[in-house]
């Protein structure tokens, strides 16, 4: 079974995607932390991390470009250096605004959409622009060439496919028929919107003093320019993705229906001919040598604790034991499901990851062998 190492090698964009809350911001930082050891110049693009983890990495919320990791941090881990780890926090915003300024014909244009009341609405709350922006700007970030890894975390989408339709829905909305109807001033949607609007769009000027319509209009119209622009850039976004120095990683839990969506999510991977790497199990529960039988835990710990705590301890194990069947059933079933590809298992740690020594926790499992994770996990080191 190939490790990280194997996976990543010959390539040099990796991204990791999954469902909501598997711990995909936490793979993206501990593989870029990995690769930027192994002697890499990495950039790792991380959305919304913990605030802990965001600090000790020394993100910065605001400005939306990438910041180097101090080296120092690794040698207080006890990790040699290297290469170089770069991490920066996405700002979709920022990005949307970045993309605008580039595709616009002209400063007038650019500044007219950028002020728009109707485009700063839209920029935030146009489903799949965090998705879009994020591919963005590593498309970007690689067309500028600093790096020679990047690795990319994902928004916290509930469904991991949502990411992929990401380009096609802003691409359908800005070709799409209500930007056209908008764009064409003679068409009868102006004079449908014209006239069953107006009244409400003129009450609502008089009321509070905003011009939607002139502003819709004014969008719609600095837009329309701008529309092959994007288009064209979304297709090379794509490109990119799809390239073969490209490797998706999905992440996902150790249950079942975790295990079941990254099934699904690999074969949409495949099927949309995107290359895959492997999947990580995150968070799981490895099954212990020991071979304890319950009341032999009981019987062994009674002394030293008392019977009422030696009981919860034995009840603690049981259902450890319980979950870690549970996971290794889960783990077999993606394996089969996967064929041939990656599944690289990483422990629940017992405790939060949110710093760099927690990350590298974590790389001691992604780079490593089968059998050398096995090791690890039965000599306790989580
Ligand atoms: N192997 C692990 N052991 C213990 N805790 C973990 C492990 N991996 C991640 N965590 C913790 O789980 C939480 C969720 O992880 P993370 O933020 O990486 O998930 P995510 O997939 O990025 O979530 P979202 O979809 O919301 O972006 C964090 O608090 C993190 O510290
Ligand atoms: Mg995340």
């Amino acid at each position: 079974m190939p490790s990280a190492d194997e996976i990543l090698r010959d390539r040099s964009i990796c991204i990791c995607a999954g469902s909501g809350g598997v711990g995909k911001t936490t793979t993206s930082a501990a593989l870029a932390a990995g690769l930027a050891a192994r002697g890499h110049r990495v950039c790792v693009l991380t959305i919304d991390p913990a605030k802990r983890l965001a600090d000790s990495l020394g993100l910065e919320e605001l400005g939306n470009e990438p910041r180097q990791v101090d080296p120092k941090l690794f040698e207080e881990a006890d990790v040699e250096m290297r290469g170089e780890l770069w991490a920066m926090m996405l700002d979709a915003k920022a990005t949307f605004d970045e993309l605008v300024r580039k595709q616009a014909p002209d400063e007038e244009t650019r500044d007219r959409i950028l002020q728009n009341r109707i485009y700063r609405q839209i920029s935030n709350a146009l489903a799949g622009s965090q998705e879009y922006m994020a591919m963005e700007k590593l498309f970007e970030i690689n067309h500028e060439g600093r790096f020679d890894f990047l690795v990319l975390d994902t928004p916290p989408s509930r469904n991991a496919l949502d990411f992929l339709d990401a380009p096609k829905r802003l691409t359908q909305f800005i070709e799409g028929r209500g930007m056209q109807m908008f764009m064409k001033p003679t068409g009868i949607a102006t004079k449908v919107v014209g006239r069953t609007s107006s009244m409400m769009f003129s009450v609502l000027k008089r009321v509070v003093g905003i011009d939607l319509l002139a502003d819709l209009g004014e969008f719609f119209q600095a837009f329309s320019g701008m529309v092959d622009g994007f288009r064209e850039r979304a297709k090379r976004v794509n490109e990119l993705l799809a390239d073969p120095a490209t490797t998706f990683m999905v992440v996902c839990g150790p249950q079942g229906e975790p295990i079941e969506e990254a099934v699904y999510f690999h074969r949409k991977l495949v099927e949309a001919k995107l290359p895959v790497g492997g999947v990580i199990v995150n968070k799981v529960h490895y099954a212990t040598e020991a071979d304890l039988s319950d009341s032999g835990v009981a019987d062994e710990l009674s002394g030293p604790l008392g019977d009422e705590l030696a009981e919860r301890v034995a009840a603690n194990f049981r259902d450890y034991q319980a979950l870690a069947k549970r996971d290794a059933h889960n783990v077999d079933h993606l394996a089969r499901e996967l064929q041939a590809k990656a599944v690289i298992r990483v422990p629940y740690m017992d405790e939060d990851v949110h710093d760099l020594t927690g990350l590298l926790k974590i790389d001691r499992y992604l780079f490593a062998s089968e059998a050398e994770r096995n090791q690890l996990a039965a000599a306790g080191t989580s």
